[in-house]
């Protein structure tokens, strides 16, 4: 990366202390971050991917300034989130998930000029921006409703729109599609997307894989604390293009023919169960397309049927990186 990140975690760890306990109180220490890296170019999507309590909301408060690490350092745009707080404050704009943070018994309207004017946005750029960002987000029309009115799908768009107030040059969303349906949740990716096409950057935090895959330039997938693979989502599921399966069913197959299907390159275990009339054979192997394309050689004379393989999904990925700790 020859630029500048927009966004580079060094050695970052973060130790939550907390008491235990009312008559003798026993200090806790648990780690939620534990010493990672991490660098994102200008103009990327990246998607933080993770079980509950992996510590992704505890990152995206450290590089928003509003928590402290223990250690390392947590940069945006070149700016030290411990040292440069408040010109790093200026250059991003950051929505959390759930509905707190908002005026319910104002209107979307007048919720973004409060906010505009919290955030000293001169009155002649926000009288700008403010009708844009309604009209960007599908708001406009009912920007004078009471945002108690709102569907959740309405609010978290308000959510973003009081994100982008300030025209940050980097956004942060912690978890911008919990709670909604899979259609305000379609439609707030799409926003997301055309955010990052326009050129911000943008760090988003999700538990969802596909989510990840639809939208995210490039994804880590974080566990206890830890990053356990980074890369593009296609990268990220050749990690498990191992697991591989070919299925198909013979009738009468010499049992001998199994030790080619087993000689072959990658082939890590062949299984076979006997149905009413036809055997099930169960191959796992490193590169399913490989094994599919030999079989006619190595079975020659006899009838395959209902021969298939399944390609690793995503999910498989994520699932077998995590492991069981959820
Ligand atoms: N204020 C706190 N005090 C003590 N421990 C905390 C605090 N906040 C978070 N933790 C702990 O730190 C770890 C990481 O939490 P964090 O909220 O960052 O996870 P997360 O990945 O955002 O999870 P989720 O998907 O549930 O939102 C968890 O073990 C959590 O219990
Ligand atoms: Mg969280």
């Amino acid at each position: 990366m020859a630029t500048q990140p927009a966004i580079e975690a060094r050695e970052l760890r973060k130790t939550y202390t907390t008491t235990r306990g009312v008559f003798r109180r026993e200090r806790v220490e648990r780690a939620a971050l534990r010493g990672v890296d991490l660098k994102i170019a200008p103009g990327e999507l990246f998607g933080l991917l993770g079980p509950n309590g992996a510590g992704k909301t505890t990152m995206v408060k450290i590089f928003t300034t509003l928590l402290l690490p223990t250690s390392g350092s947590a940069l945006v745009l070149g700016l030290d989130a411990v040292k440069e707080q408040w010109a790093l404050r200026k250059r991003i704009g950051f929505v959390f998930g759930g509905e707190r943070g908002l005026y319910w018994r104002l209107s979307g309207l007048d919720n973004l000029r409060y906010f505009a004017d919290l955030y000293r946005i001169p009155p002649a750029v926000s009288r700008r921006r403010i009708p844009e960002l309604l009209e960007r987000l599908g708001l406009l029309g009912r920007e004078r409703d009471r945002v108690e009115l709102y569907s959740r799908g309405m609010k978290q768009r308000l959510h973003l729109a009081r994100g982008l107030l300030n025209d940050p040059d980097v956004l942060f969303l912690d978890e911008p599609t919990i709670g909604l349906d899979p259609v305000g949740a379609r439609e707030l990716r799409l926003i997301v997307r055309e955010l990052a096409d326009a050129g911000k950057t943008v760090f988003l935090t999700t538990h969802y894989m596909f989510e990840a895959d639809a939208i995210c330039d490039r994804i880590a997938v974080i566990r206890d604390g830890a990053i356990v693979a980074e890369g593009t989502p296609s990268s990220i599921k050749t990690l498990v293009q191992d697991q591989g399966i070919v299925e198909f069913e013979v009738v009468g197959m010499p049992v001998e023919r199994l030790a080619g299907l087993r000689s072959l390159p990658g082939v890590t275990s062949v299984a076979i169960s006997e149905h009413e009339l036809a055997q099930v054979v169960t191959v796992h192997c490193a590169r399913p397309a490989e094994v599919m394309t030999q079989l006619g050689v190595i079975l020659d004379g006899i009838r395959l049927e209902k021969v298939s393989s399944r390609e690793p999904t995503l999910e498989d990925a994520y699932v077998q990186l995590i492991g069981d700790s959820r």
